[in-house]
């Protein structure tokens, strides 16, 4: 694989000697780490989440979207074929799309007007001829080679991914043959239908989200919610898949309320609350295999599917200590109006304010206090044995020691 560039790190950053079980605490804050981050993951040989299809339903309608720190627009151009180009002018580097959705016919640089067709194509230079046989471009300047840049683009069920890469590996590879059959479970292809959007910032490393879904044990602990109303327990059965490239499958079941041994050691645990409204809790059957799954989409989104809530969780990074999460909240156009109520309606778990989600921010914020000015300190990852291999159980961080197995290959760290 090819970096462009590799920001020399201070020669301090030495990763402790008991490898993938440790997590050294400068990883969350040291800032030529994070631009060799962005270049080896986000603007390297990756796949990135944009958007979905179904934001973007006629010739014309963009949205305008993130890869790491750069931005992008997703449009759909003639012959309903989509594009994505980096949102900066051929000519100046000004934003040529001010808006985060919409239609347009073209769109025009605010600064000199150029003007840059739905595909990205320059198609008109003001003042090109010149004033009165005066000034001008040259005349061999070429519209053609002053195009917005372009990217790969892969369309997967309905779902639209980006890459900045000029030969990224084929989708496929990217994913591996089990993201792969678990992203065509959830989209098998079928038309989508925009629910709602969410959008907040973590102060926290963009990273520490990976971790908290590559950590699902902390659900049984952290998530008053999920445990005492019996969407997520201990002894759930499930499966911790580590994948290529950075994912992770975190496989399970609902299990309705229970105590037991499980939830014996869990202070949160409260059989004697009730909800006067299960409707917030109870899915309807979807699936055939009855499973709950969560895909983590390295390196930018984390793909959820719980109760009958889906979603698109975009991580857009904002420096070493902060992130964007975009939540995108989606079902199937032809799911009928009790289908897209609960859907909504499970959606109420996550976002900023989820009755789950919620605290998942407010946690990493502390993490990421507690590294700062400890960048010699650890993170200790020992949960479930110090492996990474697959295992049939939630209690374990082995998606983590296979995330930094992975990221220490392609950072050189
Ligand atoms: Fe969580």
């Amino acid at each position: 694989m090819q970096v462009k560039i590799k920001p020399n790190l201070a020669e301090d950053r030495v990763w402790p000697k008991e490898g993938w079980t440790r997590v050294p605490y400068w990883v969350y804050t040291d800032p030529d780490l994070y631009q060799r981050e962005l270049e080896t993951f986000f603007y390297g040989p990756s796949w990135n989440y944009v958007a979905l299809e179904c934001e973007i339903p006629e010739t014309g309608s963009y949205k305008r979207s993130w890869i790491g720190e750069r931005q992008v627009v997703v449009v759909r151009g003639k012959n309903d074929e989509v594009f994505v180009w980096e949102n900066r002018c051929a000519h100046r580097g000004a934003r040529v799309c001010w808006k985060n959705k919409g239609k347009e016919e073209s769109f025009t640089c605010p600064y000199h007007q150029w003007n840059f067709a739905l595909d990205g194509e320059l198609q008109g230079v003001p003042l090109k001829r010149g004033v009165l046989r005066k000034g001008g471009m040259p005349s061999d300047f070429d519209n053609s080679k002053h195009g917005l840049k372009r990217l790969n683009v892969h369309i997967e069920g309905g779902s639209i991914w980006a890459s900045f890469h000029e030969t990224p590996p084929s989708f496929n590879d990217y994913c591996g043959p089990q993201v792969l059959a678990n992203l065509n479970r959830q989209f098998p292809g079928k038309k989508l239908r925009l629910l709602g959007y969410n959008r907040q910032r973590i102060p926290s490393n963009w990273k520490l989200y990976f971790e908290n879904l590559k950590d699902p044990y902390h659900a049984t602990l952290l998530h008053s919610f999920l445990i005492t109303f019996g969407l997520w327990r201990a002894d759930t059965q499930s499966e911790s898949i580590p994948v290529n490239s950075g994912h992770s499958l975190m496989i399970s079941r609902n299990v309705g309320k229970k105590k037991t041994e499980a939830t014996s050691e869990i202070m949160r645990f409260k059989e004697g609350l009730v909800l006067n409204d299960l409707d917030s809790v109870t899915p309807k059957s979807e699936f055939e295999d009855g499973k709950v799954v969560a895909i983590t989409h390295f390196p930018s989104v984390v793909i959820h599917q719980q109760a009958n809530t889906f979603g698109m969780r975009h991580v857009i990074p904002k420096g070493p200590g902060e992130f964007e999460l975009a939540w995108t909240f989606f079902g199937y156009a032809d799911d009928d109006d009790e289908m897209t109520r609960l859907r909504v309606r499970h959606a109420n778990l996550y976002g900023p304010a989820g009755f789950v989600a919620m605290e998942d921010g407010e946690v990493l914020s502390e993490s990421q206090l507690g590294t700062h000015h400890y960048s010699q300190h650890a993170a200790v990852i020992e949960m479930g044995g110090r492996d990474v291999e697959p295992q049939d159980h939630m209690v374990t961080e082995v998606l983590i020691r296979a995330f930094y197995k992975h990221y220490r290959e392609l950072m050189g760290v």
